[in-house]
């Protein structure tokens, strides 16, 4: 037997610091629909920590940062996936599942970092250091996973640069994240030049202002942000990372230097932390919203497909840095 769906109207108590009862009327049937189809459908709805609060909070089963992500799409014993986040994100969890329906609501939600590599510059850059592994960001496509080594995310980069035994590791496609690990190893790592368009609009100036403006500020950073942001906070890591900060240390005050949603998404578990609000906006995880997650569960769209090639290969360097 069935035990009975929550509603909307239960739900709103969780988003109420963060979402203003005059916007809720606009979120409801789409969450009440979802709910309902999510059932139907034996679907579970991964969402990742940037997504808006009504998503993050109301709809989602699973959430956390793209490296739990992966993990848990792993084990699911849905039918149907849907992934509340980026391509790469579908992608990857559709090479966890080659038999199960992974949908993305939205085909053209991207990623710069993504967007920065093809799987021809990785075979370059194994031509131009023979012999020397390469690692790959989680936020690539497919085809460049396939070229790789071991993939790895922001939260386990340094375990899995250490764990290859190698003196000089390549390390794709993010600078700023390959110059992050570097400042925390001896092994040499060779970079790419992709960046993130969120993270790399953060400047130490922009810090230093917050700090004279916000005393006592706590101040978390992204690895995906540029290394003299990086030098300048308290703390960098992770999405999880951040958020697990915020609950063991529960700074009077914090800022998040990251995607806007994190700071709503963790001050709803917060409410005796001040977050301090300047942030940039993922416009790619903001194409995701209640009503294209509905679309993908009524029309079952966009089913996410990997070539199959590709894919036993991409599914290796992930399933190494899941064994990691
Ligand atoms: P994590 O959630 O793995 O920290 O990644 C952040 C990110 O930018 C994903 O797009
Ligand atoms: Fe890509 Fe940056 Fe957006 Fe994450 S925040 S999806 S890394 S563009």
């Amino acid at each position: 037997m069935h035990s009975s769906l929550p509603t909307a109207a239960s739900l709103y108590d969780r988003v109420r610091r963060v979402i203003p009862p005059i916007e809720w009327p606009a979120f409801t049937d789409d969450i009440d629909a979802i709910l309902t189809l999510r059932r139907e459908r034996n679907a579970v709805i991964l969402a990742h920590n940037y997504q808006t609060p009504e998503i993050f909070h109301c709809v989602a089963d699973i959430v956390g940062d793209s490296l739990a992500l992966a993990r848990r799409a792993m084990s699911t014993e849905a039918d149907v996936v849907v992934l509340a986040g980026v391509h790469f994100m579908a992608e990857t969890a559709k090479l966890l599942n080659p038999d199960k329906t992974v949908l993305i609501p939205d085909l053209d939600a991207g990623c710069s970092l993504a967007d920065s590599i093809t799987a021809s510059d990785v075979r370059l850059m194994r031509q131009r250091y023979p012999g020397v592994p390469v690692v790959t960001y989680v936020n690539t496509s497919a085809a460049v996973k396939a070229e790789s080594d071991i993939c790895c995310t922001s939260g386990n980069a340094l375990a899995v640069v250490e764990s290859l035994g190698a003196p000089r590791v390549i390390m794709l496609p993010d600078e700023y994240l390959a110059r992050n690990i570097a400042a925390q190893t001896k092994i040499e790592i060779i970079a790419w030049k992709g960046h993130c368009e969120v993270h790399e609009r953060f400047t130490p100036a922009d810090i230093r202002e917050l700090r004279q403006a916000y005393p006592n500020v706590t101040v978390l950073a992204h690895p995906e942000c540029p290394p003299e942001v990086v030098a300048e906070a308290d703390f960098a890591g992770s999405t999880a990372a951040m958020s697990d900060y915020v609950g063991r240390h529960r700074p009077a005050r914090v800022v998040l230097m990251t995607e806007c949603s994190m700071s709503d998404n963790v001050a709803v578990e917060h409410p005796e932390v001040e977050f301090v609000r300047p942030c940039n906006l993922c416009p790619h995880m903001k194409r995701i919203t209640l009503a294209n997650i509905r679309a993908a569960l009524e029309r079952n769209r966009h089913a996410v497909t990997v070539d199959a090639e590709v894919a036993g290969r991409a599914r290796l360097a992930v399933e190494r840095m899941l064994a990691v």
